[in-house]
């Protein structure tokens, strides 16, 4: 079933629709805009399963459209790629007028929005997420950019979307484990108090939610969950941050794996971690922490870290958060329902003992 609507930060209106195939869709709402030349960011894995078809839609409606495939991977989020994305649109004649459009996960988002938000000061840009992942958070919310250094979404800028589809159909081709990984992000929209996802999560398990209709109805309410929260708070100087539960410990652990944990195979271990620090620290009860990993656990994810995992790699990699937080890590703790934020106290000795569960 396809639904649409329409979400308003601060000022900046975002269309946005859930459904399956969705290109004709992409189109009209292209039809409605005056724009110049189209562009299409994709990269190679993408472009010929599901690029392609919407390329050849908006060819026959548009006629010339330019089309920017790059290479497929997290290593190529950088801005050696956002200098070439760049260089083709003034090469294929991009002004102002043009649009961008990206085909992809959450690497191709975030390199799109940005490059989108650079070249000549802003040009629009729609999103056509192709993984869970994208979809129920990448996508949303207007955070664009590219690793450097060694750290990660290190520079970029806030730069909304002028629309968001996502076509569930694109998910059929996902590789094992990236709906897993796409879960996880869904899960903490459930733990930060959207309860009608905890509901949705709790009747069901990986097999039961690729249902059409449960898998819509969850990308839909995480994408309201993560569009209320952007809403009110799109710089990240509030409320925003609760986006970011489960993964202080999350985002150590994908960088002490050395990224063979997928980001969200690392946020579900961070959300555990977060229940098993905020046990010991009186926010929430045992029964609970057994609760969430009951539940993280049915949608194939693990809450343990693996052994291969090394203490202090994982100390160090916090050490890094904690510099961008000015030396202060705020830690978002875990209350029976919802969540709360202050500064963390004894966490190496909470990682201790969670260490020992593995
Ligand atoms: P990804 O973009 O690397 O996609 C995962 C893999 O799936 C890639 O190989 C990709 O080519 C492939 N793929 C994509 N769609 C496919 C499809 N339909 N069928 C088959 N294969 C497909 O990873 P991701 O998990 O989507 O996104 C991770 C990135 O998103 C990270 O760089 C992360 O920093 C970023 N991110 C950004 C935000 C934000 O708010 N901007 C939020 C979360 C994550
Ligand atoms: N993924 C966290 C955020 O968008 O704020």
């Amino acid at each position: 079933m396809l639904r649409q609507t329409v979400y308003k930060i601060n000022n900046k209106e975002i269309s946005v629709a859930v459904g399956s195939n969705l290109a004709n869709l992409l189109t009209d709402f292209l039809s409605k805009k005056r724009h110049g030349k189209l562009f299409l960011l994709s990269n190679e894995t993408v472009f010929p399963l599901w690029g392609n078809k919407i390329y050849k839609v908006l060819k026959d409606k548009f006629g010339v459209v330019g089309k920017i495939i790059v290479a497929d991977g997290e290593q190529y989020k950088n801005f050696e790629i956002i200098e070439s994305i760049l260089k083709q649109l003034i090469l294929e004649g991009a002004d102002r007028t043009s649009i961008l459009i990206t085909i992809g996960g959450g690497v191709i988002t975030d390199i799109g929005g940005f490059a989108a938000s650079i070249f000549l000061r802003g040009i629009p840009v729609i999103h056509y997420p192709t993984t869970l992942l994208a979809q129920v958070d990448a996508a949303i919310g207007g955070k664009t950019g590219v690793d450097f250094y060694g750290f990660k979404n290190m520079v970029g800028s806030f730069y909304q979307p002028d629309a968001i589809f996502c076509d569930t159909e694109t998910l059929s081709t996902l590789a094992a484990g990236q709906m897993s990984n796409g879960m996880a992000e869904i899960i903490k929209y459930a733990l930060i108090g959207n309860e009608e996802i905890y509901k949705i999560l709790k009747n069901n398990n990986s097999d039961s939610i690729a249902k059409a209709s449960i898998i819509e109805d969850l990308i839909w309410k995480s994408m309201d969950t993560k569009f209320n929260i952007v809403a009110a708070d799109e710089k990240e100087s509030g409320k925003r941050i609760l986006l970011n539960f489960g993964h202080t410990f999350g985002h150590a652990v994908e960088s002490a794996s050395r990224f063979s944990l997928l980001h969200g195979q690392a946020i579900a271990i961070g959300m555990a971690f977060a229940y098993f620090y905020s046990e010991m620290r009186g926010y929430a009860t045992k029964i609970r922490f057994e609760q969430v990993n009951r539940l993280i656990g049915r949608y194939g994810l693990k809450t343990t870290v693996p052994h291969s995992i090394k203490i202090n790699d994982i100390f160090t990699f916090m050490a890094k958060d904690k510099k961008r937080s000015h030396g202060n890590l705020r830690f978002i703790f875990a209350k029976n329902m919802g969540v709360a934020v202050e500064k963390a106290y004894d966490v190496k000795d909470a990682i201790d003992k969670f260490m020992d569960m593995g």
